[in-house]
This record gives structure tokens, C-alpha cells and sequence, in this order.
């Protein structure tokens, strides 16, 4: 097929366009940046660290919000892999316009041009941060989602939310696809936006629609540490630096962490995907095998030699708990599973190039 991917020179988009490459996909790509190497931008190539070995890949340089810039990045394409996003939890609400801006008009921007160059297919990079807090079992109430932490709570060492129906402690569960969404913050909110406006797409013009909602991907070109950064970048970019990773909370807070090259296969299983047109489809992409922010510390401080992660107990208000997913939809439907295993990941990420 002959794709698009859009924010092909992002951390996320430049392994999808390598993935997509290697499966036999004629790719496109579109992105604000133009290549270091190379600034004749239209017809340029990726940067060479984007595309070892792949052959050449057409760029097209421009901003997802400008519809000129779409049909002519849409021509002769069968299918779009948006990537392209303002990422990360911000600063403060100073960044609200930029976050709707890029991540939601820019996707309504996209899908009317779909729509004008009936293009038919979508994949959409999602993430797991549209359910907010994960699930929880209560031992009186079952099953239940409790809302944000209290600022009390938190600053009085008490990370583990409370059942919202008695006050009781939970045991965190896994949480599936039809989970109710819950976006936390202003990140969140246009994801989850993305997604309904793509069922809207969807419905309106038959399309088929896959969300890929990843879970906290690492591994090389993962940009340095900057207010938008996961935490795997933060500390990988602290350990660089000298210094140790700050371990916020207890650090027993858990999260699945997959591989970047995984998540780039996700995508490559969605574009060819059998899901219901007119629908959305939407797929946790996650290993299946969380682990603590204190353990993702440890292992790449050892992986470093140092130095030893040290947990401060601080707490950001807008962070959830824990987040751990199952991933079965996606093997059923997608034939997708992760490959690569946590020690060797970190391994890997421990001194591979950053962005
Ligand atoms: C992250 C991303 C989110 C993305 C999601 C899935 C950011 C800021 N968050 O969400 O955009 O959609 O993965 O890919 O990019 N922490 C520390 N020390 C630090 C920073 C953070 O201990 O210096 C802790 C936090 O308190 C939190 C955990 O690490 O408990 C994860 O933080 P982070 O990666 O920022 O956010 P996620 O909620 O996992």
C-alpha cells in the first residue's frame, strides 16, 4: 500500500516509516521539520538516521493543519498513519491552545482532506492516557475507577487511590479497550478527541479507523528531557548527565513499558488490519508485563553504573497511579504482540542515541 505517515521524523513516526518500509509499503512522510542535511524540503529525503537501509522515502515538509499541504501529501496515498501530535503532559494551561491547535484541528484538518482524496484507511496513534486512572478492584465494591488524588492525600504519602464508594484500599486490575475513558489532562482530552473525531470520519464516509493506544514507549530517538518528556527519557537524559534519576511518589507506581520498534510493528498490523468499516477500532498497545517506575530507574542506572536512583516522594496532581493493560485485543484482532522484553529494552535504551 502506499502510505502516509504523518510526523515521520518524530521519535514514534521515524520508526513507523522504517517499519512500514520493511513490510513493502511505499511511504510517504509528513513533518514540520525539515532534514538537517537536506533543507530543499519537498521530495527531500528523512534524516539518514530515520530510514537505515530502506531506500529513499518521499518527505513532504509542512504542518498537518494546512489542508494545501495535505492533498498534496495525500496524492495516490491508500492509507494515513497519524503520528503527528503535541505529546506530553505540558507546563500549564498556557499550553491548552497549542494542544487542541495541532492535536485536534490539525487531526479535523487531516480527515476532511481524507475524505476530499477518498482516502479510506486510518491508523491513529493513541494513547492509554484517555483512561485516565486504571482500574481497581474494591474487596465491598468490586470493580470501580476511582476520580484524581487528593492534593492531602498525595503530599501525605498516601499514593494508592482510595475505592470512591467507601474510602477502602484497592488492588490495581488491568484494564481493557471498553474501559470508560477518562482524560486527566489536557494531552489526554485531545487524544480522546482524535479518536471521536476519526469515528466520526469513520461513520461518515465508511472508513476503517484503527486507534492505537500506546502505552509508555521508550527505546532509541526518544527525545531528551524536556516538560513534554515520559520518564524514561528524563532519566535516561539524567543518568547521561551524571546525575540520579528523582523517583517520585514511593516509585512503586506501575507502567507497561514497550519498545518503540514493537509499537512501530502495531502500526504495521493495523494498516493491514480486517476491522468493521465505518467503526473505530481501538487497541491497547502495551508488552503485558508492567513494571515500577522505581524498577525502570534501577535498570537503567545498573545498565549505566550508576548513579543509584533515589525516590523523593514529590507528586505531580495530574499523574494517575497506575495504568497497566491487557493487550489480548490487539493479538486477537491485530496479530500483534511485543517482542521485546524489558531487561533487553532498557539494556538497549541505557546508551542508545537520544533525539
Ligand atoms: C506518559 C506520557 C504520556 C503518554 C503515555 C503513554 C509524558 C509526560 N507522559 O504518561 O504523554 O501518552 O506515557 O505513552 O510524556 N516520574 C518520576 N520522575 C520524573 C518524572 C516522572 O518518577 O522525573 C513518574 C511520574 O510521577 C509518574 C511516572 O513517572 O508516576 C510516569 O510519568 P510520565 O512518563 O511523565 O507519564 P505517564 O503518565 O506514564
Amino acid at each position: 500500500m502506499k502510505a502516509l505517515v504523518t510526523g515521520a521524523a518524530g521519535f514514534i513516526g521515524s520508526h513507523v516509516v522504517e517499519a512500514l518500509g520493511a513490510a513493502g509499503h511505499e511511504v510517504t512522510g509528513l513533518d514540520l521539520r525539515v532534514p538537517a542535511h537536506d533543507a530543499t524540503s519537498e521530495a527531500a529525503h528523512l534524516p539518514g538516521r530515520a530510514r537505515p537501509a530502506l531506500g529513499e522515502v518521499r518527505l513532504v515538509t509542512g504542518d498537518v493543519r494546512h489542508p494545501a499541504v495535505l492533498d498534496r501529501a495525500l496524492d495516490g496515498v491508500d492509507l494515513v498513519v497519524h503520528q503527528a501530535a503535541k505529546v506530553g503532559l505540558g507546563v500549564d494551561v498556557a499550553d491548552l491552545p497549542d494542544y487542541a491547535s495541532v492535536n485536534v484541528y490539525g487531526t479535523a484538518v487531516l480527515l476532511a482532506a481524507m475524505a476530499r482524496s477518498g482516502v479510506g484507511r486510518l491508523v491513529l496513534a493513541s494513547s492509554m492516557v484517555v483512561y485516565g486512572e486504571g482500574a481497581y478492584d474494591c474487596g465491598e465494591h468490586g470493580r470501580v475507577r476511582p476520580g484524581p488524588r487528593t492534593r492531602e492525600d498525595l503530599a501525605g504519602g498516601v499514593f494508592e487511590p482510595r475505592c470512591p464508594r467507601c474510602g477502602a484500599e484497592l488492588t490495581s486490575a488491568t484494564i481493557a479497550e471498553d474501559a470508560p475513558p477518562d482524560p486527566r489532562n489536557a494531552y489526554a482530552s485531545t487524544k480522546l478527541a482524535q479518536e471521536h473525531l476519526a469515528a466520526n470520519w469513520a461513520r461518515e464516509t465508511g472508513g476503517t479507523a484503527v486507534a492505537l493506544r500506546y502505552h509508555n514507549v521508550y527505546g532509541p530517538r526518544m527525545p531528551r528531557d524536556t516538560p513534554y518528556s515520559g520518564v524514561a527519557a528524563i532519566f535516561r537524559s539524567a543518568l547521561e548527565a551524571g546525575r540520579a534519576p528523582c523517583v517520585f511518589e514511593d516509585g512503586r507506581q506501575r507502567r507497561d513499558f514497550v519498545h518503540v520498534r514493537d509499537v512501530a510493528e502495531a502500526n504495521v498490523a493495523a494498516a493491514r488490519a480486517r476491522t468493521v468499516p465505518g467503526e473505530l477500532a481501538a487497541y491497547n498497545v502495551a508488552s503485558g508485563r508492567p513494571h515500577t517506575i522505581g524498577e525502570m530507574a534501577g535498570a537503567l542506572a545498573a545498565e549505566r553504573n550508576g548513579p543509584e536512583p533515589v525516590v523523593t516522594g514529590e507528586y505531580r496532581l495530574g499523574d494517575v497511579r497506575h495504568i497497566v493493560a491487557t493487550p489480548d485485543r490487539a493479538a486477537r484482532d491485530l496479530g500483534f504482540r511485543a517482542r521485546t522484553g524489558f531487561t533487553e529494552g532498557m539494556r538497549e535504551f541505557a546508551t542508545a542515541p537520544l533525539g
